[in-house]
């Protein structure tokens, strides 16, 4: 199917662990929307792109459908559906975004029985991924039953329903309430942009790389931090080795001023406290640390 549309669709999470996170990365690449009356629909105002509120397990089927050109979901809902899909045409992962991390990893109950993955054979595993969860014992060459629940997976072994589970943990606290532990990952999942299978019209197309492009740009800023400085020139090396800059820093000579020099660096997030400190005692003086909020290359 072959998308004519002039405007672009992107298919979010309506409410749930990726929402806010997804729409907050959208106005950052700069993104105005207004509200349709079922909070269904966001209308682009400033790019012919507009949002669908989902939820996200029908993200993937919405893009194979031609409802929409993108979406943003959860690589373990992705790669779940995309083995169900058996090879037909599916979308894609454009790119990791990073946000949403979580892992579907394999538990089992404190001080029981199982300790290592082969204890699992001839048990019963609960699971909202059969797929995933059965692919993955296929590949450990390990004989167990898969048993799907739509939820509250992590009360089946209490309830005599599955000796394990394998479910999704991002800060382990629901496993740690219920008396469980990992004992294996199976999956390392986070926020994806993914893109519909079927090849776009031109016009289409171009819109989908600038839309690209400011999510690359939005998200290359991410913790960022732009500084500059003056310091006298001798301590310029040591500056240099301190500083975790993303790339050489700029150096500008100052008039009047030949022992001194300005300094811009674009640094990581770990720039803190302790690397300002330093810079003062190396004589840096006019400290001013800026966060980027978007980068062009
Ligand atoms: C997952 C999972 C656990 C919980 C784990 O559910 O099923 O219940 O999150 O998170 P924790 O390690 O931080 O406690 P989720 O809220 O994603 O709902 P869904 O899988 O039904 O979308
Ligand atoms: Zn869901």
């Amino acid at each position: 199917m072959i998308s004519t549309r002039e405007r672009l669709r992107i298919a979010v999470q309506k409410s749930g662990r990726l929402s806010q996170d997804s729409l907050g990365l959208l106005r950052r690449a700069g993104l105005a929307f207004r509200e349709s009356r079922d909070k269904l629909f966001l209308y682009g105002e400033n790019l012919p792109v507009d949002v669908l509120l989902v939820r996200d397990d029908d993200i993937p089927g919405l893009l194979v459908e031609g409802s929409c050109e993108l979406g943003i979901v959860g690589r373990n809902v992705l790669d779940e559906q995309r083995l169900a899909a058996q090879g037909t045409p599916f979308p894609g992962e454009l790119r990791a975004l990073g946000f949403g991390q979580c892992r579907l990893a394999l538990a089992v109950p404190d001080g029981g029985p199982i300790e290592r993955i082969e204890d699992l054979a001839g048990l019963r595993i609960a699971t909202s991924y059969p797929q995933l969860t059965a692919n993955w014992l296929r590949e450990q060459a390990i004989d167990a039953e898969v048993v799907v629940l739509n939820g509250s997976v992590e009360i089946a072994p209490r309830l005599g329903k599955a000796h394990a589970i394998c479910d999704l943990v991002s800060s382990g606290a629901t496993l740690a309430a219920n008396q469980l532990h990992e004992i294996a990952t199976v999956l390392r999942s986070e926020a994806v942009l993914v893109t519909s299978p079927h090849a776009p019209a031109a016009a289409t197309s171009a819109l989908i790389e600038r839309f690209c492009a400011r999510i690359g740009a939005a998200l290359s800023g991410d913790g960022a931090r732009l500084l500059m400085l003056q310091a006298p020139r001798s301590a310029l090396d040591e500056i240099r080795r301190l500083l975790p800059t993303r790339e050489q820093p700029s150096v500008l000579g100052l008039d009047g001023r030949p022992d001194d020099i300005a300094l811009q660096a674009l640094c990581d997030a770990q720039l803190d406290w302790q690397h300002l400190e330093e810079l003062k005692r190396l004589g840096a003086h006019g400290l001013l640390v800026l966060n980027v909020e978007r980068m062009l290359a």
